[in-house]
């Protein structure tokens, strides 16, 4: 795996590999790689040639109080991992590359709407900060193909609507989520939950299974369901950000005559905020 830091450097090795006729994979990451992410990579690389990872912890997607400063940074395990499988390519910038300009007259990509709701509402700027982001690293890689985890949803819906939006000439992939043996989605903040709140911290995945269950036995009461998870969330010792019925593409709030439905939640546990979804396409049932 070669690894460059330069938007110069990793765009030539790219481009002489292209020249080669490679179809370029990219797997986008803020490292502390787990499971998961190794399984985008792998993912990648049965849709391409050469697969770039690139691991960036983007300041821009945070908020003032968030937890940008004690985000995991791992880059010699990380990269220990990468070599595991088939990774062409890591780029890991700084920020002075990234936001050479500094990052308040940094121009910006914003998807209206989509990016306010759910988890946008309580992360003010967060998707803008995402999307400018992925906006410039697509620049910078230039891939045929992009892969996303389904774990962040309303992300990766929001970056298929940038796309689809701006013409960028990239093929978005989902990856389905990988999962801890009792349902918790694997995510790089998992490691803030403390010891005591680890046992039930996959309640939230338990109520939106539970959601799920009842959709496919025809209950269309979404408000009360959403209502009670929430509660079934409170009641395992969390504080409950939102649970929503949505419909999968839009993220609106479901309507009766949807079919393909999508439950999003996000929980607080003590220091850390955890996300999760299912999705279900009532036609199948
Ligand atoms: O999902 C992530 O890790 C980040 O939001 C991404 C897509 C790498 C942009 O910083």
């Amino acid at each position: 795996m070669q690894i460059f830091h330069h938007c110069q450097s990793v765009r030539e090795a790219i481009s002489s590999a292209r020249a080669n006729g490679a179809k370029i994979g990219f797997v986008p990451t803020m490292g502390n790689l787990h499971r998961g992410h190794l399984a985008l990579v792998r993912l990648a690389a049965e849709h391409c040639d050469a697969v770039v990872a690139s691991i960036f912890v983007n300041r821009m997607q945070f908020g003032l109080n968030e937890d940008w400063d004690r985000y995991p940074r791992t880059l010699e395990q990380d990269i220990q991992k990468l070599e595991t499988v088939p990774c062409d390519v890591l780029f890991c910038p700084d920020e002075q590359e990234i936001y050479p300009n500094g990052m308040d007259e940094q121009a910006r990509v914003i998807v209206p709407t989509m990016s306010d709701i759910l988890c946008g509402a309580s992360r003010p700027g967060h998707f803008e900060g995402v999307t400018t982001v992925v906006a410039k690293l697509f620049n910078v890689v230039q891939p045929d193909v992009a892969v996303f985890g389904r774990k962040d949803f309303q992300q990766l819906a929001i970056i298929r609507r940038m796309v689809e939006d701006l013409c960028v000439p990239v093929k978005i992939v989902g990856a389905d989520i990988e999962r801890e043996d009792d349902g918790l989605a694997m995510s790089s903040r998992n490691s803030f939950i403390a010891p005591g709140e680890r046992p039930k911290a996959n309640q939230l995945h338990r109520s939106l299974e539970w959601i799920r269950a009842k959709l496919y036995d025809g209950n269309r009461a979404f408000k009360a369901l959403e209502a009670e998870a929430a509660e079934q969330i409170r009641a395992a010792g969390f504080n409950v950000d939102y649970i929503r019925i949505c419909e999968s593409r839009s993220l609106e709030p479901a309507a009766d005559d949807d079919n393909e439905l999508t439950v999003l939640g996000a929980m607080y546990t003590e220091k850390a905020r955890l996300i999760d979804n299912v999705s279900i396409a009532l036609d199948d049932v």
